[in-house]
């Protein structure tokens, strides 16, 4: 008892001496991880090597991976350029094609042959060619002190343009260059862009949403989350304008998938691109978002939120219009709500504060040149953070309070018209700018309910003007605090603004843009709702956003020259740079975790508990006859496992927004789900990880097969796909070509 008491000691002190980047955490680049990773991959269970993931020369994983539209993950499932992402991902083409007649959201879409399946014009696929440092050739001739932000990010840029494009110079790819670990390197990546992009099949959104907002960041998660789409190109296989006579992609590898299903400590890898992430804060940066922005931006979308809900449950016509727009004010409010709750509990703000403590002694502790370097940076830092402060407030009650206010928005859209005919612009401009205001406002009607965005007006104005620091109120909203004072001020303010205001009805509005389009432009100019948005506008303009943009820009500064500081500083910590929308791995293992005291979360969930959550009352839950039906005779086919259907499972993989629709692969290189979420408890990742409670979660790959087989009858899907393994042998016989061929190149590799 005592040696093993002793022995617990002593690991944990060990613990605590082992460099700060833990267990799981990191989103590392594809190009570095033989250096980096490989070794640490392959001791967890990776049977691959990192040349196998990532390859200029030959098909490698990278090759099935793609960035789907502009925010989300997808992936290549079979040799005619087949192609999975998740159904909050495909939702708005889902949407397009859909009517009253053919409601594709409600019922479904499953194409029975290629002819059935449908184009989607503007919607790309973009594979990554090849990746490159490129930092000294970007930061060639910029000086390293003595220069302002601003000037410096100039000529960063026309290096980069030129860079950029004498790397694609005379061929079908693209490129661009971004800023890697806080502007201390630059990466360049060469794309190829497919824009024929053919939806193949959803299924409903009682599957693929099911748990709507009750259960987005939450485990445990019964969600279908997929659908399916198909890369087209030209006769040459590479990237074509949209044709009927586009043949389907004939792409360099395809991830062939797993029926031999997962447990705990299993290795698994995602490969995709995390959007945004922020690691390298000092606990000021951190305080800034915990103790400022969060419960700021928080506490608007409560107000908002409750308001919306509450006219949604009272009207279906409210409901249909704000359903989209209620869930994604929704998605990131809960978010928030997490992350705040998570740094609270890692105790974030003083982790940090112990961190910058040590980096000043450190600075203070080297050369002559460490010091100065190093030394001033963090009072620095502290200092600019302080000054900017209100300045971040003032923009976030701006961008979440002033505009969340939908006729304001709705003004702030038509304030151009206004200033171009008071600059005199050209006629012909503003006859254009006019046109296209007028089909612009269409879409904004169709979904707009006045009386709704009135009760949110008065609750969000009173909160901007008591939220904004005074001194950066503009002067028209002093005055209205001024003139409509009391308990009832703002709601009698508001009445007025709604009954006054032209902008409120389509008719109307069309109205006073047939004014603009004949020059006359004081009706719009003069309009109630645009006389406020343009004071809130031109106030911010004028005195938040310069301000801002100092502030932050010295502290983009600072903060690249801490980063490099702390990476001097902790020699044997593997630094991987923050999310950036460019291609990462992620890997980890699948595992349970304790979400509070006395609760423990299991790492999967499966068709029963599907069974057990519906609810015909509520529409996030309500279950498909036809699911129900193979429910009911156990129709699973070879996807079932002790007798149910697996569903989602979690795993310790660091992801954020954008890794949606990723691949999460097996330790062979076959693929075992698509990742659509994170845990609720596990959201401050974005800021600081922990490996004990930050989970992703993944739909399991054959709850995707068993629908596309069995409920939606799309078998010739599934034959077109390399399946492996399964209960008995069962995966198609021919399969698994790839991942023989993987294995004997591993070989050979050893060998030699
Ligand atoms: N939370 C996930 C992500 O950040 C899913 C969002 C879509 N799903 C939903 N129920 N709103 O984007
Ligand atoms: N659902 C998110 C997305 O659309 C992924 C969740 C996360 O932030 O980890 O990318």
């Amino acid at each position: 008892m005592r040696i093993t008491t002793r022995l617990a000691l002593l690991a944990l002190a060990l613990l605590s001496y082992l460099p700060a980047a833990r267990a799981d955490e990191g989103m590392w680049l594809p190009l570095l991880l033989k250096q980096l990773n490989e070794a640490d991959m392959q001791s967890k269970g990776l049977k691959l090597t990192a040349e196998q993931i990532y390859s200029v020369n030959q098909g490698s994983l990278k090759d099935a991976v793609v960035q789907f539209g502009g925010g989300c993950t997808g992936e290549i499932i079979s040799d005619q350029g087949l192609l999975l992402t998740n159904h909050h991902c495909g939702y708005s083409q889902i949407q397009q094609h859909s009517s009253v007649e053919k409601d594709y959201l409600t019922n479904g879409y499953w194409a029975m042959n290629q002819d059935q399946e449908l184009p989607n014009p503007g919607l790309t696929a973009t594979f990554i060619v090849r990746m490159e440092d490129v930092t000294s050739q970007v930061l060639a001739g910029v000086p390293t002190q003595g220069i302002a932000e601003a000037d410096r990010e100039k000529m960063v840029q026309a290096n980069i343009a030129r860079v950029a494009q004498a790397a694609v110079q005379g061929t079908h790819y693209e490129s661009f260059i971004r800023p890697f670990y806080n502007g201390n390197e630059y990466y360049m990546f060469v794309t190829e862009v497919f824009e024929d992009i053919r939806l193949v099949g959803a299924p409903p959104s009682s599957i693929g949403k099911f748990g709507g907002d009750t259960d987005n960041w939450a485990w445990p998660r019964h969600t279908g989350d997929f659908s399916i789409f198909r890369i087209y190109a030209g006769p040459d296989n590479k990237p074509a304008a949209y044709s009927k006579d586009n043949k389907p992609f004939k792409p360099r590898h395809h991830l062939p998938i797993s029926l031999n299903g997962i447990k705990p400590g299993d290795f698994t890898l995602v490969f995709g691109f995390p959007g945004r992430t922020n690691e390298y804060l000092t606990s000021w940066g951190v305080d800034e978002v915990y103790s400022l922005s969060n419960p700021a931006k928080i506490k608007v979308r409560d107000a908002k939120l409750r308001l919306l809900d509450q006219d949604m449950k009272a009207s279906d016509k409210v409901r249909i219009q704000y359903a989209a727009k209620y869930a994604s004010i929704a998605n990131y409010w809960k978010k928030w709500i997490g992350e705040t709750r998570g740094l609270k509990k890692l105790d974030a703000v003083n982790r940090k504060k112990e961190q910058d403590a040590k980096f000043i002694q450190w600075a203070q502790k080297g050369t002559e040149a460490q010091k100065a370097a190093y030394g001033p940076l963090l009072p620095e830092l502290e200092k600019n953070y302080r000054a900017v402060r209100d300045y971040t407030l003032a923009r976030d009650y701006v961008t979440e309070a002033a505009l969340g206010i939908e006729l304001l928005a709705h003004a702030n859209s038509l304030l151009p018209l206004v200033d171009m005919v008071e600059k005199k612009a050209p006629a012909a401009d503003l006859a254009t700018a006019v046109g296209k205001a007028k089909k612009g406002i269409l879409g904004f009607f169709r979904n707009y309910s006045v009386s709704t965005d009135q009760k949110v007006a008065a609750a969000l104005l009173p909160l901007y003007a008591d939220g904004t620091p005074t001194a950066l109120l503009p002067a028209y909203v002093k005055n209205l605090q001024k003139q409509y004072t009391g308990k009832t001020g703002w709601t009698t303010y508001v009445n007025s603004l709604y009954s006054k205001s032209k902008l409120t009805t389509e008719a109307s509005t069309q109205a006073v843009l047939d004014e603009v389009g004949k020059g006359n432009v004081q009706t719009l100019a003069d309009d109630p709702a645009m006389q406020l948005i343009r004071a809130i506008v031109t106030n911010y303009r004028a005195t938040i956003l310069p301000n801002y943009t100092t502030y932050t820009d010295n502290i983009t500064l600072l903060q690249r020259t801490y980063v490099a500081g702390l990476r001097q500083m902790q020699t044997d910590r593997k630094f991987y740079p923050d999310a950036n929308s460019t291609l990462r791995v992620a890997y980890g293992q699948v595992a349970t975790y304790e979400p509070a005291d006395g609760v423990k979360y299991d790492y999967y969930t499966t068709l029963d508990g599907i069974m057990e959550k519906a609810d015909p009352t509520n529409p996030d839950f309500e279950v498909p006859a036809r699911l129900a039906e193979l429910y009911k005779t156990k129709d699973y086919g070879p996807y079932a496992v002790n007798g149910t259907v697996p569903v989602a499972f979690i795993a310790t993989n660091h992801t954020t927004g954008g890794n949606s629709g990723s691949p999460v692969i097996n330790g062979n290189g076959e693929l075992i789900g698509t990742n659509f979420d994170r845990n609720w408890e596990g959201t401050m990742s974005d800021i600081m990880f922990d490996p004990d409670r930050v989970r992703n979660i993944t739909l399991d790959v054959r709850y995707m097969l068993f629908v596309v087989d069995k409920y939606a009858g799309a078998g010739h899907l599934v034959k077109e796909m390399t399946l492996v393994g399964g209960p008995n042998g069962t995966a198609t016989p021919e399969a698994s070509k790839e991942v023989k061929k993987m294995k004997v190149k591993r070989k050979e590799k050893e060998k030699a």
